[in-house]
């Protein structure tokens, strides 16, 4: 619905959000460069910073007049396939400001959107007079805050976000980046420069999430931080000849988001990245389906014994192609006999699909810088019966998940797309996780490179073409792309649980990603962690997961996605059943959500409605401080009775030394009622909330 449409000349323009409180400026300084300001509400957000491109063959910065102002309010919804809510209000006002320059003569649009809740705005780059085709060096966008704020933020790098973030502030950030040791195979940029999304919290306690929507044939966006004047500007990754991108003309950047709001909680509620992307492409949505999952996979990850690779002789005999003259190492646990264990353990437990890592040819020697084995996404070991098992899982009703490790091969992975497809459908995958570990080869991309973008993008088009879901790891992180391509279930792009066996993450980790990298989409995190005390394949050393088992529970509401992993070993779960039924209810696709306590990395509470029944959930986590979460009943419809079976850690519990103490209780609950819950160091509650009969 468009409410109101205007243009006019003008030297300066400006427009609020639709409440008002939100407000923008653009002009053009003296040298003719496009500035822009920020209020919220009495806030000063951002003072004049500057816009502009750089291209080799031109430049976007200098000498423009605004010849024009388009202003327009639209107020619409949508339904999302899944998601935290059934539907989506999408309400702004947007302001397009026409921009020309002469010798050499160049046009450019500046297009905002300011909501309630932020404000997104993109470069559009019209047909140009001079060249259509340009090698963009660099973008200049500018973020001026004006007081030395705190930041939430992890360092920048081409090519991984799998940090622990830092809680710093402009001043002590240098402080806070030299902390982190080097990233294997990855490059980080050295200094003060950090990745998006980041947050920030204003000395007037205003919050900021900082990121990008629609990231497409474009880079990922790092800002480099001056700590000294409190600002931030653009950094593009570029690729190994220094070219960000090249791009051509007409073409629209990524809208650059910025989600504001003096509560907390607006932050994680706020659904403005994927409002900022384009509506689905894929027509019938039918096959898509949220799941719960199991994988052969924690196996290779803690214990120390097991391999993604069917041998190790691999070193005596490179180059070797036939698989049956290889002695079997004994530990690897993708074997027919075992993936049927796993099998049956969902069947039993109800829950949809079982992943299967190290099925296929090539893991040998594939995480070293050699990479002397190319993975074949057609061929099993012959210790995995592709047809037997396609045959179990289905007379046990369950889906089995294909694992596409590329070891970061991706132009290969692109020229065997087609056949790992077809391979997929014809033994009955509905979905694939897809990994890129390690240095990109041969290219020399960076993981988060126009070529990678564009790689990736690739790939979902190709999957929905054959009706395939994907979950991917080490991919550039996530910029609602999913709104559009329903098929992108959820992504890694972070430090997930796996760190739990190589040092632990920390129980603030799971506090902050929900107001930083899950803005751009679900993480495939894999909750479900029961046996915290661990040790790392690699190493043997131990690791202690910073968590208690009630918490895990509680994560598959804080962490929302479509595709949750219960990522336990089977006998772990058979050890505490009563604990596991919560993972067995919970859905992964919700009607509603509602955050009711919020502090990043401290502790947040929500509660959410199941899609399809009347069943309510609620999880509240905290980081390693006790604390009380209040509950406050007020969503649930009044006129009816409800009984609440609450997952609760004991009197007793802590992350450390007791994880495992956890209690179950039923009770009878009200609306309008306020809960007081207890939570352990570390700790969290699940609830389930169901109408009495
Ligand atoms: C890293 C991924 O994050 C992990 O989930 C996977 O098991 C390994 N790569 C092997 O592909
Ligand atoms: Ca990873």
């Amino acid at each position: 619905m468009f409410l109101l449409a205007a243009a006019f000349n003008a030297a300066a323009a400006g427009i609020t959000s639709p409440s008002g409180n939100l407000s923008l400026e653009v002009d053009v300084d003296s040298l003719g460069t496009p500035v822009y300001s920020l209020e919220y509400k009495s806030s000063v957000i951002l003072s004049p910073s500057r816009l502009g491109l750089k291209a080799d063959e031109t430049e976007f910065l200098h000498g423009f007049e605004i010849t024009g102002v388009d202003t327009i309010t639209v107020d619409r919804s949508w339904e999302p396939v899944w998601g935290e809510y059934s539907t989506v209000r999408d309400h702004f006002k947007e302001m397009a400001v026409h921009l020309e320059a002469k010798d050499p003569s160049r046009k450019l649009i500046l297009r905002f959107r300011l909501f309630d809740d932020g404000v997104g705005f993109r470069y559009e780059l019209p047909v140009q007079k001079g060249s259509n085709y340009l090698t963009l060096r660099n973008e200049l966008t500018e973020f001026n805050y004006t007081d030395n704020h705190r930041l939430y933020c992890i360092p920048g790098d081409y090519d991984t976000d799998e940090y622990l973030w830092s809680e710093t502030s402009f001043t002590a950030l240098p402080e806070a980046l030299s902390a982190y040791g080097r990233h294997s195979e990855a490059q980080r940029v050295n200094g003060t420069t950090v990745q998006t999304p980041l947050l920030l919290k204003t000395t007037d306690g205003v919050y900021v999430n900082m990121h990008e929507a629609a990231l497409a044939g474009y880079p990922a966006m790092l800002l480099d931080v001056d700590t000294d004047n409190f600002s931030m500007k653009s950094h593009l990754v570029p690729d190994r000849l220094g070219v960000s991108a090249y791009l051509q003309l007409p073409f629209n950047t990524p809208w650059r988001t910025l989600i504001v709001s003096d509560d907390a909680r607006d932050i994680l509620a706020s659904q403005l990245v994927l409002n900022l992307n384009e509506p689905c492409k894929i027509e019938d949505t039918s096959w898509i389906k949220p799941m719960k999952f199991v994988g052969v996979w924690w196996e290779m990850f803690t214990g120390n014994v097991k391999t993604w690779a069917y041998s190790n002789d691999y070193l005596a005999k490179p180059g070797i192609t036939d698989y049956s003259t290889l002695q079997p190492n004994g530990r690897h646990p993708a074997n027919t006999e075992n993936v049927k264990r796993y099998i049956d353990f969902a069947a039993k437990h109800g829950i949809d699909g079982v992943l299967v890592e190290g099925w296929n040819e090539g893991w040998e020697d594939w995480a070293s810088y050699r990479k002397n084995r190319q993975f074949l996404f057609d061929k099993p070991y012959p210790d995995f019966d592709v047809d037997l098992l396609r045959d179990y899982a289905a007379s046990k009703g369950v889906k089995l998940i294909m694992h596409h490790e590329t070891a970061a091969n991706a132009a290969d992975y692109e020229l065997q797309l087609d056949r790992a497809f077809s391979f997929m459908k014809d033994n009955n995958y509905d979905a694939v996780k897809t990994g890129y570990v390690g240095a990109i080869i041969p290219r020399s991309e960076h993981h988060t490179s126009q070529w990678m973008v564009d790689h990736a993008r690739h790939v979902i088009e190709r999957a929905a073409d054959y009706k395939i879901m994907v979950d991917s790891h080490e991919a550039p992180r996530p910029t609602g792309l999913c709104r559009t391509y329903p098929n992108w279930l959820a992504q890694e792009s972070a430090r997930g649980g796996e760190f739990e066996s190589m040092g632990g993450n920390p129980p603030s980790h799971t506090c902050i990603l929900p107001f930083t990298r899950l803005k751009g989409g679900p993480m495939d995190y894999t909750p479900g962690l029961f046996e915290t005390r661990l040790s790392y394949y690699g190493e043997g050393k131990d690791s202690q997961a910073g968590t208690t088992l009630a918490r895990q529970l509680a994560l598959y509401l804080t962490l929302p996605s479509p595709l949750q992993m219960a990522c336990d070993l089977p006998e772990n779960y058979e050890r505490f059943p009563d604990a596991f039924k919560f993972i067995e209810d919970v859905p992964v696709d919700w009607a509603d959500s509602r955050y009711l306590e919020a502090e990043p990395n401290r502790y947040i509470t929500v509660a959410r409605l199941d899609k399809h029944s009347s069943d309510w959930y609620v999880g509240a986590i905290t980081d390693s401080d006790a604390r009380v979460a209040e509950i406050d009943l007020g969503f649930l419809p009044k006129g009816k009775k409800y009984e609440a079976t609450v997952y609760e850690d004991a009197p007793d519990a802590h992350w450390k030394d007791n994880p495992q103490a956890y209690r179950i209780r039923t009770l009878s609950v009200k609306p309008g009622q306020k809960l007081k819950q207890a939570l352990a160091p570390g700790g969290g509650v699940a609830i389930r909330i169901v109408e009495k009969k």
